[in-house]
């Protein structure tokens, strides 16, 4: 039977998660952790995951969107397999959806578009997002690392940095909740909201100079800039204070949360030679990941 698998990167938001569902910049990198997806022709209709029917899930939505639109009226069987942990900020969903409606482009059309692929993922993300503003999808399609807006997309950007420290405070939570946690923030303090939009976008400019010269002190500073940020805006916690504490008093340069916040994960811009004195620090409480960044994007796997 013939098989198909697509592989897709999760990510890290190193500056701007939030802001950018308001059409303000961020700064994001694909991470070298990865979602699997295997697939085959099934022959009754519909997304099959082991003989069980997979509905109102963002991979089944997305697969079913480039069925839709290819005309292929057979079923999808898969096999998901992913080293990112799910619901703590690291893309986990947009890749599945991504590698996912990859295989269906995959059987349906032979080839991948790219195009239907982005649309279908994001078609799935709306499941899992209250408002999505896409940048979670483009980053697992095109991987690498770059500058990603709403209203004008996703531009490769060299980001010199080559690797980052994720801290992962182990609680989940749900990316719409805590967007509809901001948007309540913005509808009480519509003043101070626009204030910290235009906060966000110069520090965004200054990490731009900033990763030009790799001046990690002046990037560690700018995150945590970000970060009170965030946490103005409701969307720190307790575990994620704790592990920033910790972090920033075992060396790191400066520490925020990456994705929608509320617990999930936080990074940790470190030196080399720090990495094992910081994640010591950290690993009594947290599981600690030391990622590559800026890996390949959305990419055909060998059978
Ligand atoms: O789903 P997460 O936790 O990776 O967060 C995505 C980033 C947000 O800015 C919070 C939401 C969005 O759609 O951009």
């Amino acid at each position: 039977m013939e098989k198909v698998v697509a592989s897709a990167p999760g990510k890290v938001i190193l500056f701007g998660e939030h802001f950018v569902v308001y059409d303000r910049p961020a700064i994001v990198s694909a991470i070298n952790l990865r979602a699997y997806v295997e697939a085959w022709k099934y022959d009754e209709p519909g997304v099959w995951i082991r003989g069980r029917r997979l509905s109102n899930h963002p991979a089944s939505r997305a697969i079913e969107y480039i069925f839709g639109k290819t005309g292929f009226t057979s079923g999808i069987s898969l096999k998901i397999s992913s080293d990112i942990p799910a619901s703590v900020g690291l893309g986990s969903s947009a890749s599945i959806s991504v590698a996912s409606a990859a295989t269906a482009s995959l059987l349906s059309l032979k080839k991948i578009d790219i195009e239907l692929v982005k649309a279908a993922a994001v078609e799935g993300e709306k499941i899992v997002h209250f408002n999505p503003s896409g940048i979670d999808t483009t980053i697992a399609l095109y991987g690498g690392g770059g500058v990603y807006r709403k209203s004008s997309g996703f531009m490769h950007v060299d980001i010199p940095l080559k690797k980052i420290l994720i801290v992962n405070t182990g609680r989940i939570r749900k990316t719409g909740e805590m967007v509809k946690r901001v948007k309540d923030f913005m509808e009480r303090n519509k003043e101070r909201f626009n204030m910290m939009l235009e906060k966000e976008e110069e520090i965004i400019r200054d990490a731009f100079d900033a990763f030009k010269n790799m001046d990690l002190e002046k990037l560690g500073k700018l995150m945590l800039e970000n970060q009170n940020l965030l946490r103005e805006l409701g969307v720190s916690s307790m575990e994620i204070d704790e592990a920033i504490k910790l972090a920033l008093d075992a060396g790191a340069y400066g520490a925020k949360i990456t994705g929608a916040g509320g617990g999930g994960c936080v990074i940790c811009l470190v030196d080399e030679d720090k990495i094992e004195r910081i994640s010591k620090a950290l690993s009594s409480k947290f599981k600690t990941y030391l990622t590559e960044l800026s890996a390949v994007g959305l990419k055909e796997e060998k059978t």
